[in-house]
């Protein structure tokens, strides 16, 4: 089963050919960095008008790549929940097209589901039932992934997402825009240990994040220094403020696989590139005796092939959307 995917639900305008579900044909992805340079971050009304300038030439260069026309399409899987409303709207309006015009099946899926995917995807011997963080700039939460596209959700973020933090706090250092891998890259000279940062809701027994206050505690300690004359090496700040973050999201997950006494965690989502981040996981985990994965470096931010896949999953199943299909900028990650 060939299955377009069509992802819009934030800045990236992506259409991708999965076949079977696993098998990625082509994967075009168009970024807004131009944009998001500009205004310093992602502006829904122009992230919106973008995504409608360029969604026909993408599905086009998907086609073209995956040297597939329309008539060997067989279902449409588009991001319709969890996003920016307007952005949501033109992927969801795309994929209605198509499916009304070629008369195909077509799926609406919420885009945590597709970065469950993205690892299924890149690992197929990612076993299930396992434990999932997916951490990107809009969202953070841990899922139990109990069966094939059944999940509990463990727990999200209170307030600031992880990848936001980076962003945030790369803004204020006067990083370029997204902070996430500038400051990977910074922190790798930086020492780690120069600054303690606090670990927010570390020791709490809930599953919930909140990185807001680590930003605040950043910005407080920068202006702190630098009012006093100290001058501050921006790598040693990036690598500190990593480190709390990073050693946050590995002890919530921890403490979410021992509660529901899981072997295996899925490190899902834009931030699941940083490079720390995968250090700290794969030497916790193995300690523990804990398989980890992590998705290609391709499919960690976000891309449509991951929605084409958990759609090709859902279709399985025998679910469909029709030509109501709405899309909600909040919902739930059903089971
Ligand atoms: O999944 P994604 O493309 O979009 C959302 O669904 O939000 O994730 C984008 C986020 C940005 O906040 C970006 O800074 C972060 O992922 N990111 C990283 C890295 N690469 C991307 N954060 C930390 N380290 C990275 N290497
Ligand atoms: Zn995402």
């Amino acid at each position: 089963m060939l299955i377009l995917g069509i992802e819009t639900s934030c800045d990236e305008t992506s259409a991708a050919l999965v076949e079977d579900g696993n098998n990625i044909l082509s994967s075009t992805i168009a970024t807004q960095l131009d944009l998001l340079k500009k205004y310093g971050g992602v502006v829904p009304e122009v992230a919106a008008r973008r995504h409608a300038e360029l969604i026909g030439y993408v599905i086009k260069e998907a086609l073209n790549t995956g040297k597939k026309t329309l008539d060997d399409v067989d279902a449409v899987a588009v991001t319709s929940r969890q996003g920016l409303i307007g952005c949501l709207m033109v992927g969801v309006a795309a994929a209605k097209s198509i499916s009304y015009a070629r008369q195909i099946p077509l799926i609406g899926l919420h885009h945590i589901e597709g970065h469950i995917f993205a690892n299924i995807l890149s690992n197929p011997d990612l076993p299930i039932p396992h434990i999932a963080l997916t951490v990107s700039g809009g969202h953070n939460m841990l899922v139990h992934v109990k069966r094939n596209c059944r999940y509990e959700v463990l727990g999200a973020t209170l307030d600031d997402a992880a990848g936001e933090a980076f962003d945030k706090i790369a803004k204020f250092l006067g990083l370029d825009f997204p902070g996430g891998p500038v400051i990977d890259r910074l922190s790798k000279q930086g020492n780690r240990k120069a600054f303690a940062f606090p670990r927010p809701m570390i020791r709490s027994k809930e599953l919930d994040f909140s990185f807001s206050g680590l930003k605040t505690s950043v910005i407080n300690m920068f202006k702190e220094k630098i009012a006093n004359g100290e001058s501050l090496p921006l790598s040693d700040i990036a690598a500190s403020f990593q480190e709390a973050v990073v050693d946050t999201l590995v002890a919530k997950t921890i403490r979410a696989v021992e509660e529901k006494n899981a072997k295996v965690v899925s490190v899902t989502g834009g931030v699941s590139a940083n490079t720390r981040l995968r250090e700290v996981f794969t030497e916790t985990c193995k300690k523990k005796g804990i398989q980890v994965f992590f998705p290609k470096l391709s499919l960690c931010t976000d891309n449509a092939a991951m929605i084409a896949a958990a759609g090709y999953a859902r279709m399985k199943m025998g679910e469909r959307s029709d030509l109501r299909l709405n899309v909600f900028p909040n919902a739930p990650l059903g089971g």
